[in-house]
């Protein structure tokens, strides 16, 4: 999220002008939305969450300037403690990183070098897969199914006598699909014990589907590492900040494969956001309010789509992508870019509903256009209609 000086002059003043410091989604939307008409293009493209950090995580980012001149070791242990106690698990179980992304590069080397082989999706989130590559991991992409989701099946079938992990993202990024905890649990559970499931859970928060949850209760035996962020729902992508579930064998070995620790001020705002309960819902809730009114009009245009359970939507523009993201950039707006082999697939992130209401204007005005010219032509447009229920 880019937080401009004037973004917090705002929320400042909104802040000391609402009784008890109370400040909502909504004016962090208005705060937002000036900014982007104005000048600014409308950032639909990077799956960050618009309305954060949360009131209290602000607070703190300001308060600990006085304090950067200190390492944050004792921050990073209460941050510890605090996390085992919100997972329900010992402290020797979570391994904090400079973002969940530095501990997916640090899995990805531990599993990939020398070769070992890792297992994922295709497509999905890149960044542990690319990284492995650079230790000279064997990569091997198992492509999802009709609906877009982990081909679970599949993927077992690709596991090999070289097969070190196997990475899960859930929901997947770019699809937005997602898979419940049950189908991950029986595949946990038919794989040689030697392997590594990693489950990225960086966008679980925004799933409302039956029996998608955390699966965070399979780290006690089998080796499963779960991951999770401050970037997506608790809106601190800028700051910072991720951790993992995991055993404490595995922990203390990605404890050593990562870069550095993460910074004082992520660690302290990290511990402020996780209570901030009515902030964290209020996000959701609009988020998820945005999605349907995303779908809803997708289905109205006709355009197909993956069942979305992440802050962002991924359908077919029924065009090469190209031509969609160039017309919607004349409208300001920058939306996501290619997902081979989706080739006319758009990720559209989620942003504020002053943004939503400018995209659903520009796609009504693409969709007019399109519609009685061509019909969806992506690989897969047949198979992705959009469900019936919407
Ligand atoms: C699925 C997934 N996992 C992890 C990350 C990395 O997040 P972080 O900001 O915590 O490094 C992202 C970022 O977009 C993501 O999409």
């Amino acid at each position: 999220m880019d937080l401009s000086r004037r973004d917090v002059l705002t929320a400042s003043a909104l802040l000391l002008a609402r009784p008890g410091g109370a400040f909502s989604a909504a004016a962090a939307a208005t705060v937002r939305s000036e900014q982007a008409t104005r000048t600014k293009p409308i950032v639909l493209c990077w799956n960050e969450n618009p309305y954060g950090p949360s009131p209290a995580a602000r607070a703190v980012l300001s308060s600990a300037i006085a304090e950067s001149c200190r390492y944050p070791d004792d921050d990073i242990s209460r941050l510890v403690a605090a996390l085992a106690r919100h997972e329900s698990c010992a402290p020797d179980r979570i391994v904090t990183g400079t973002g969940s992304g530095e501990l997916l590069r640090a899995l990805g080397v531990l599993h990939g070098r020398d070769g070992g082989e890792i297992i994922a999706a295709e497509p999905t989130y890149a960044e542990l897969p690319e990284y492995a590559s650079y230790s000279g991991a064997a990569l091997r992409f198992v492509p999802v199914d009709k609906q877009l989701r982990h081909d679970l099946p599949a993927m077992r079938a690709a596991v090999s006598e070289r097969t070190r992990a196997i990475y899960i993202c859930n929901p997947n990024n770019p699809t937005g699909t997602a898979i419940g905890a049950g189908a991950i649990r029986a595949f946990v559970e038919s794989l040689p014990e030697r392997i590594t499931t990693i489950v990225d859970e960086a966008y679980l928060d925004f799933a409302d589907a039956a029996d998608v949850r955390s699966v965070a209760d399979l780290v006690g035996t089998r080796r499963v590492v779960v991951l999770r962020t401050f970037s997506k729902i608790h809106g601190m992508a800028g700051v910072r900040c991720g951790y993992a579930i995991t055993r404490p064998d595995i922990a203390t070995a990605i404890a050593a494969a990562r870069m550095t620790t993460a910074n004082i001020f992520a660690v302290r705002a990290a511990l402020a956001s996780l209570t901030d309960h009515a902030y964290l819902t209020d996000c959701r809730r609009r988020i998820l309010t945005s999605r349907t009114r995303i779908t809803t009009e997708l289905t109205r245009l006709g355009l197909a789509y993956a069942e979305p359970q992440g802050n962002f939507v991924f359908f077919d523009t029924g065009v090469p992508l190209a031509q969609f993201t160039e017309f919607m950039q004349r409208h300001n707006i920058l939306v996501g870019r290619r997902f081979p082999p989706y080739e006319n697939w758009c990720r559209i992130t989620i942003g504020t509903e002053p943004e939503i209401d400018a995209f659903l204007e520009a796609l009504r005005v693409f969709g007019n256009r399109l519609r009685p010219k061509s019909q969806p032509t992506g690989r897969s447009a047949a198979s992705h209609s959009p469900p019936p229920s919407m």
